[in-house]
């Protein structure tokens, strides 16, 4: 089925099933123990051996020498893998680096070993016994001393890294009140519950890989690019994926490693890293310097907006779209939005939970309230003064699909009591607490992408499911059944979904905040010919056929669905592919998020106090497990506001606190109730299923809230994130 007009009405619109807030159908097994994860697939392989992963101790250099010799006749042990006997391995476009190092290393952590034997802990001993010499070299890890050297990277996924509308130097230059501020934010580490885990079997030429990942067909193409073997011979599964974030979007190390050691020992092996492996041996969220310029008339109405941002990456491999959500949010003639990339030689930075827009909004979110101040303009005001109902670089020719930020906005004051706020900053204390409120927009993309399904129905009329799509944590096992429920009229029960296989029809996968709506368009999609198919068996036609408890009827005749299938019943599959949509309208989800803080005044801590978002997606189709999305994305954001940092080493290139006792997440304690509002929509243009994206949007803006809290608060303006409280400390008042 090709999208390529708004969607008329459809069985979906019915909402007997879809828009109800079901129980996660996977939840009993997780909450039980009895879903497998990659690591715990023993009944598949029982026979497995152990690999524990040995990492470079340099960032930068040559291996002069590896001696085995040790860990090879340790107890236990049966093989090592290094690259002397791993044969050929090329390096996946996918990837910055190699996931086994040698006799280059490109990064610290770099693979440079697989020990394997017959439990974890002789493999563990005997990694330890491994010697590898090395020749290092200085490399670069400072971005903030690379930043002059920065160049604009090739063109990716994105289009163009920059973006130009009429003239903003000089509309910057004219405007009578401004703002030009720079934030930095730091290297981020993904620190899903489940770190990467892989086993690996060989049975002959063909590759079984169990794992943890967000997509499946690029974990096959990857894995074929890497070990030279065809796409055909490698079977990836991963049904249970204990949290991913972008950090587990490409096969890494664990599960490359696992099957070169299966293939040496002729054995299934099974490789998990270690926390503190996670952070330098795979990806993580690069650092960024974003200079934001605002220009506005004295009414406030903006009239430049340039945002320039600045990463680093390794090979040159990918610059993080910090600039992506000011090309979109407000109005203004006058507009620049430019990514540079630096080299650097630190471990790869790629996606991470809303890449780009996550980061973008700490900056551009805080110099637009301190725009409002110096306006002397209410915050959530000059917001809703800048909307824009089209894409402002293109004009109103492109249309946003659907966009209700005013609303979000408006409805948050409402519901927050904003108009209680002090405009002026550093006036209400509650004890030892400075106590203030802070205001954000939040803006994500809605990507759409390809993906087919198949569905099933049997002779009892129960429905099966089989794509190659992936539930990270996020529901896709739930929203999928509940699709197919209310396409072919059967109860949610009736339906049993089968994800994350490779050999099911390929997905869009889990990443981008596309999965949910693409994935569902593509059952959707399925069901439309599982429909017509029943019809066509039955001799009726499909234009009178409807489907509604388990019976297809049409023109007071009816049958049951279990009848209409036949014995052998009846399957159908289809793709959902996209015309020029993404083109002909602007897709974002939207949102507004309000925080209170308190910074108490002696220690400099921050506590979140309240914390409020409103949000818009177009159809929601699960209000129980998108509030969870969000919820789990706000927890994220305060995260990058307060806490999260990986610290570079900037003499040996690496990053020092690579343990979840260091890098710090926020955990419940830190954050009290979270109040979520999805705000009624339907977006036609998006999809069949109305939907969009609402993932990735709960983490976009709600740091900026936090930051404008803390201003609120203290008269603080911190623009280096995380704000721990060593930053407060200097700038609050002696007590
Ligand atoms: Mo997401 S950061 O594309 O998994």
């Amino acid at each position: 089925m090709k999208f390529t007009a708004p969607a008329g009405p459809n069985p979906i619109d019915q909402g007997k099933v879809i828009g109800h807030p079901h129980d996660r159908i996977d939840g009993r097994a997780k909450v039980t123990g009895t879903a497998a994860y990659a690591y715990e697939r023993n009944q598949l392989a029982p026979n497995a051996a152990y690999g524990v992963m040995v990492g470079s101790t340099i960032a930068t250099g040559k291996i002069t020498r590896i001696d085995t010799s040790r860990a090879e006749a340790a107890p236990g042990v049966l093989g090592v893998v290094t690259y002397k006997n791993a044969g050929k391995l090329r390096k996946a476009r996918s990837h910055a680096a190699r996931l086994l190092a040698g006799p280059q290393v490109e990064h610290f952590d770099q693979s440079v070993a697989l020990v394997v034997a017959e439990t974890f802990e002789q493999a563990r001993h005997a990694a330890k016994l491994v010697r590898v010499d090395y020749a290092p070299v200085q490399g670069r890890y400072d971005l903030a001393a690379e930043k002059a050297n920065a160049k604009v990277p090739k063109a990716g996924q994105f289009g163009p890294s920059d973006s130009q509308t009429g003239d903003f130097e000089s509309a910057f230059g004219r405007a009578p009140v401004t703002v030009d501020s720079t934030f930095t934010t730091p290297d981020q580490s993904h620190m899903m519950m489940e770190p990467h885990a892989s086993i690996a079997a060989w049975h002959g030429d063909q590759l079984l890989l169990w794992t943890s990942n967000q997509m499946i067909a690029w974990a096959v193409h990857d894995t074929s690019e890497i070990l030279g073997i065809r796409p055909e011979k490698i079977h990836v599964s991963s049904p249970f994926i204990g949290g991913g974030f972008g950090g587990k979007l490409w096969v890494r190390s664990d599960a490359i490693l696992a099957a070169l050691g299966a293939r040496l020992i002729k054995r299934p092996v099974k490789v998990a890293l270690t926390r503190a492996q996670v952070p330098n041996n795979t990806t993580h969220r690069p650092a960024t310097i974003q200079r934001v310029r605002l220009g506005a008339d004295p009414d406030g109405k903006l009239q430049a907006i340039a945002h320039e941002s600045w990463s680093g990456n390794l090979n040159s491999f990918r610059e993080e779209r910090a600039g992506s959500q000011t090309r979109l949010l407000y109005a203004g003639a006058n507009r620049l939005v430019t990514h540079r990339l630096a080299d650097l030689d630190l471990p790869e930075g790629n996606a991470m939970r809303a890449p780009g827009e996550a980061v973008g909004h700490l900056s551009l979110e805080v110099a637009m309230d301190e725009l409002a101040e110096k306006l002397n303009l209410d915050p959530v005001q000059l917001r809703v003064l800048n909307d824009v109902q089209y894409d402002p670089e293109k004009g109103p020719e492109r249309p946003f699909s659907s966009r209700k930020l005013v609303e979000c906005l408006q409805e948050g004051a409402r519901r927050f009591g904003w108009s209680k706020r002090n405009p002026k900053p550093a006036q209400i204390r509650d004890g030892n607490w400075l106590i203030g409120l802070g205001v954000s927009s939040a803006l994500r993309n809605n990507p759409t992408k390809e993906s087919e399904a198949r569905v099933r129905v049997d002779k009892h009329g129960k429905i099966t499911v089989e794509s190659d799509m992936t539930d990270i944590g996020t529901g896709s096992y739930t929203i999928l059944a509940q699709t197919a429920a209310e396409m072919m009229g059967v109860p949610l029960h009736h339906v049993t979904v089968k994800l994350a296989e490779s050999h099911y029809p390929v997905s869009c996968g889990s990443g981008g905040q596309f999965g949910g709506n693409s994935s569902a368009s593509s059952v959707y999609a399925a069901c439309v010919r599982l429909r017509q198919a029943l019809a066509h068996k039955a001799g009726w036609d499909i234009e009178a056929t409807t489907f509604e408890d388990g019976k297809m009827s049409c023109a007071g005749q009816s049958m049951p669905l279990a009848q209409a299938a036949g014995p052998k019943g009846l399957s159908a599959q289809d793709k959902i592919e996209f015309g020029d949509t993404q083109k002909k309208w602007a897709q974002s989800s939207f949102g507004a998020h309000f925080v209170e803080v308190g910074v108490h005044r002696v220690t400099g801590e921050t506590r979140i106090r309240r914390l409020l978002g409103v949000f818009t997606a177009g159809r929601i189709l699960n209000p129980k497990t998108a509030r969870s999305q969000l919820i789990g994305a706000m927890a994220k954001g305060i995260g990058a506001a307060l806490c999260e940092e990986l610290v570079v080493d900037k003499r040996h290139g690496y990053f020092v606190n690579h343990d979840l006792a260091e890098y710090h997440v926020p955990v419940h304690a830190d954050i009290p109730h979270t109040e979520v509002v999805i705000l009624e929509e339907i977006d036609d243009k998006s999809s069949p299923m109305k939907a969009k994206g609402v993932g990735e949007l709960g983490i976009c803006g709600i740091g900026a809230a936090v930051a404008n809290a803390i201003y609120n608060a203290t008269g603080i303006r911190l623009r280096d994130y995380p704000f721990t409280p060593d930053k407060l400390l200097d700038h609050l008042p002696p007590v």
